[in-house]
């Protein structure tokens, strides 16, 4: 009992005579071995025979906290493959685990939401909705915004209200997330798939070019163009923009991943006509879901409110001429957004700050590289992204996502290029590059990943991810 008191972990471990594990005893195992009639001077060894639970010396974190949460324990012993024990590990030495992006909320959201509550504005409209609106586009400085319930109904609105539908073609990053596209093909248009180019990883401006050369030689142009804005980083869009007034075509901007990134000191999300952020929870801020459409024409804004609360018309009953949908923000997500954009330029500031730390802290690492940021982009580093050189580094994202995970710390691939998504491979694709080359975002793909990047990462965490990223890059 006293060794057990002096031990800070309220274990002590049993060996035999040579030194060997025998079991772990606990102060409950004393005391149910007094009640059983046991004195005080009497030997351990009276213990009934019992298999404590332990782990090799080579067992990752993820299997000691998976032999912990069998047993419901938080500690447990390392033994030597001969049976020694090595040390007593205990759950919180191991570390919580890293995610690669959650939600950050500030002080003031439960406010907002509570105010909607106790006003029983509980609803898909609301003064937090207003003001949530007038927030975003006042931040990004667009002259309207029309909250909606997530990022990809702002980027099917934004399609439908310039005009897509069926049988026409959109062109569209090749690499992004599928929500990009879906919507094209929720109006029965065709996506025409664009490469990135290897500055921003975003379109390429080249690909663009033939992609419209050939629109123009065929005769039929597309009725817009999705530019995304990937990782919270801005798309080079001087001769994106330059491309598209030539052809007097619209560009909409799928800027979910980059609110408060700037390209050219202006904000992500009003270069293109129409612009859509997303507050998904793992976003730069989030509502827990949630979207909103921004642009310059109060009257466009206005109409996508009306197509987005089922295009009801101004009548004393339900009429409706046009197919609406139902994709107001409700008011009180629209309160967590309220709270969230007041933190949103620290949460940037932040998620810059877990970049830049990756950046130096792996720059001696031969053959990995942090996602670039040209000089024209300020990125709000939603994810922070990291390629691998096949013959300099020579490990994989596979290994690297793996052994990450076995340190408890996420890791995941980039996202896959829409190209190579099974549904959409009868779609065109144009490669920044027309030669024989390997397209950008099949190279980024198969040789990137995402590492952990949240706002709400302390420096020890950080360091943690750090450190195991460095080990694991210089394992031979
Ligand atoms: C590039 C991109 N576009 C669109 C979306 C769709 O946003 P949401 O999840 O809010 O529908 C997301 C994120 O989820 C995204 O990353």
């Amino acid at each position: 009992m006293k060794a057990i008191d002096d031990s800070t972990i309220g274990v002590v471990l049993l060996v035999d005579t040579e030194g060997r594990f025998l079991r772990t005893v606990t102060d409950g195992d004393i005391r149910r071995l007094l009640l059983d009639g046991a004195g005080v001077t009497d030997s351990l060894s009276r213990l009934p025979e019992t298999r404590s639970i332990t782990v090799g010396p080579s067992a990752t974190p993820k299997q000691m906290i998976e032999a912990m949460d069998a047993k419901r324990i938080d500690q447990l012993p390392v033994l030597s493959d001969d049976g020694m024990p090595i040390r007593i590990v205990h759950r919180r030495d191991l570390g919580g685990q890293v995610l690669l992006s959650t939600p950050h909320i500030g002080e003031d959201e439960l406010a907002y939401v509570n105010e909607a509550f106790s006003t029983n504005w509980i609803a898909p409209l609301g003064p937090n909705v207003d003001q949530f609106e007038r927030d975003v586009a006042e931040y990004v400085g667009s002259a309207a915004a029309c909250a909606l319930s997530s990022g990809t109904a702002a980027i099917h609105l934004g399609l439908d209200l310039l005009g897509v539908g069926q049988g026409d073609t959109v062109f569209v990053s090749d690499f992004t997330f599928i929500a990009s596209v879906n919507p094209v093909l929720y109006l029965g248009a065709e996506p025409v798939l664009i490469d990135s180019e290897p500055q921003s990883w975003n379109m390429s401006p080249a690909a663009l070019e033939r992609a419209f050369d050939d629109a123009r030689r065929d005769g039929k142009m597309p009725k817009a163009v999705v530019v995304v804005n990937l990782y919270g980083q801005s798309a080079d869009y001087d001769p994106l923009c330059e491309i598209c007034a030539k052809y007097g075509v619209p560009i909409l901007e799928d800027a979910a991943e980059s609110l408060g990134a700037k390209y050219k000191g202006r904000s992500s999300g009003t270069i293109g006509k129409l612009g859509c952020f997303s507050f998904n929870g793992n976003k730069i801020i989030t509502t827990s879901g949630g979207g909103m459409l921004v642009g310059d024409d109060p009257e466009v804004i206005a109409r996508a409110r009306h197509l987005a609360t089922q295009a009801r018309q101004p009548v004393a009953w339900y009429e409706h001429t046009e197919i609406g949908y139902n994709y107001r923000l409700s008011n009180i997500l629209a309160g967590v957004g309220r709270g969230q954009m007041k933190v949103l330029d620290d949460r940037v500031a932040r998620r810059r700050h877990v970049g830049d730390v990756y950046k130096s802290q792996l720059s001696d690492i031969a053959g990995a590289t942090m996602m670039p940021e040209p000089d024209w982009s300020f990125s709000n580093r939603w994810l922070s992204c990291m390629t691998l050189d096949q013959v300099e580094q020579g490990k994989s994202p596979d290994e690297i996502i793996a052994r990450l995970g076995e340190h408890r710390i996420e890791a995941r691939h980039l996202w896959k290029p829409m190209h190579m998504q099974p549904i959409l491979r009868h779609c065109r694709f144009y490669a920044h590059d027309d030669g024989a080359n390997e397209p950008v975002s099949a190279g980024l793909f198969a040789r990137g990943l995402c590492l952990p990047s949240g706002s709400n990462m302390d420096d020890d965490t950080i360091a943690r991810v750090t450190d195991t990223l460095r080990n694991t890059l210089s394992a031979r």
